[in-house]
């Protein structure tokens, strides 16, 4: 695909480094157009080395073969990051003062923009106004985040991370939208909860929406997705429900999920265990609600037992050509890295993909963005991502992709 990316005058340039790197090695032909700011922040060589294609801020070269159109002519997506309040405002307005402005107004191709700049702007009445027009015009805009901003500010106003960007730059194009047609993917999602009497349980701080955004990924993807959710967040859930191509089924404990998940395995291409599986389960689970006025003591013993190991199984009865991906949950401790602890969990469990995450008490769980290490079968990295949970699962299908093709 032919990709335009215009950047313009903000610190987020920088990032838009990364975003470049990514098109490319995705295969695209970029073509970076700066704006004569943006160059301030990062040097015309090093778009040049990362794009692999000339860059010129100016619609005075290249005049012969009309530069100043022909970029937006050929392009089959334009994507603006960081889009500062002034570049929108030139947008909205329709300005073409540089070879950016010419090539946006000479485009037909979907134009997607995220936005960068401080709180205050953002809200301002006057950039709220250009990005209503800009949408009005079919502009896509992602983000921008909530978070920090350069001089130790925070709030509304951080680029998003090039990874979503990208994702859904891609989405906008339909490049992506059916590259997993004819799939058949289960995925697990949310956290089990054991039964310790009928009003208490062991459960854990699982929302789900990780694995939700795995399962409407794979669907969005055209896949035909079996999403076997445990305890979620039901707003996220219902998300995926309304899908098309998503069918839902409920589990409850470890045991429940291990069957269900069992069941669909045999028909799937790829299983996802994206759920966080209670490793252990109440021995004796009581009919009637555990009372204080029963106990012997000051305190009670609660005497668990192991559950399976569901992702181990999938990988022991796998069929030829099947995928099976788990996450990793990690804490890194005693001197361990979270890659060694990665590594070593790969190793042990031997599924074909292993998400890697740091979880922690603010880390993690309930949270809409995951820092992630894809590691492979062996162990080797195969894709970091940083960004939204729903950028962690387009990367996950990206290599279940890489898998699948290099397995035919
Ligand atoms: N998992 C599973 N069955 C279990 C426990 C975990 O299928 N009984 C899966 C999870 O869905 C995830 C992967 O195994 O894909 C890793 O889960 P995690 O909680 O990180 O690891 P554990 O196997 O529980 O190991 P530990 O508690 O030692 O970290």
């Amino acid at each position: 695909m032919f990709v335009v990316v215009g950047v313009t005058g903000g610190i987020a340039a920088y990032k838009s480094v990364h975003l470049v790197r990514l098109l490319v090695k995705e295969g695209h032909e970029v073509h970076v157009v700066p704006t004569a700011d943006a160059l301030r922040f990062v040097g015309l060589p090093t778009w040049e080395a990362i794009s692999r294609n000339p860059v010129t801020t100016s619609v005075h070269e290249d005049v012969a073969r009309v530069r100043h159109v022909a970029l937006g002519q050929s392009a089959d997506l334009v994507i603006v990051a960081p889009a500062t309040a002034n570049t929108l405002a030139k947008m909205a307005a329709g300005l073409a003062d540089d070879l950016l402005g010419t090539t946006l107004l000479a485009t037909m191709a979907p134009v997607v923009v995220a936005p960068a700049m401080h709180t205050e702007m953002w809200r301002h009445p006057a950039t709220v106004h250009n990005i209503a027009t800009l949408r009005e015009r079919g502009v896509i805009t992602v983000g921008p985040d909530d978070g920090a901003l350069t001089g130790g500010d925070s709030g509304p106003g951080r680029m998003s991370e090039p990874e979503q960007i990208v994702a859904e730059a891609l989405a906008a194009t339909g490049a992506r939208s059916a590259d997993l047609t004819g799939v058949r993917a289960v995925v697990s999602a949310g956290g089990t909860r054991e039964p310790i009497d009928p009003v208490r349980f062991i459960g854990n701080r699982s929302s789900g929406k990780q694995g939700i955004a795995v399962a409407l990924a794979a669907a969005d993807r055209d896949a035909d997705v079996l999403l076997i959710a445990a305890h979620v967040d039901e707003g996220v859930l219902s998300e995926a429900s309304a899908h098309p191509r998503v069918e839902v089924v409920r589990a409850g404990t470890a045991a429940e999920l291990a069957a269900a998940v069992g069941d669909a395995a045999a028909g799937a291409d790829v299983v996802v265990m994206a759920a966080a599986v209670a490793d252990y389960r109440v021995a004796e689970v009581s009919d009637a609600k555990l009372s204080k006025d029963a106990a012997a003591g000051p305190g009670i013993t609660l005497h668990l037992v192991e559950n399976d190991d569901i992702l181990a199984g999938l990988v022991q009865s796998r069929r030829d050509g099947q995928i099976v991906v788990g996450f990793a949950a990690e804490t890194p401790q005693d001197g361990e890295t979270l890659l060694d602890r990665g590594r070593r969990k790969a190793a042990r469990k031997g599924a074909d993909l292993l998400a890697v995450n740091q979880v922690g008490w603010a880390q993690g769980f309930e949270a809409d963005r995951n820092e992630v290490t894809l590691l492979d079968a062996s162990g080797e990295v195969v894709a970091t991502v940083d960004g939204t949970k729903r950028a962690v699962a387009d990367a996950i299908w990206d290599a279940v992709r890489g898998i699948r093709s290099r397995n035919k």
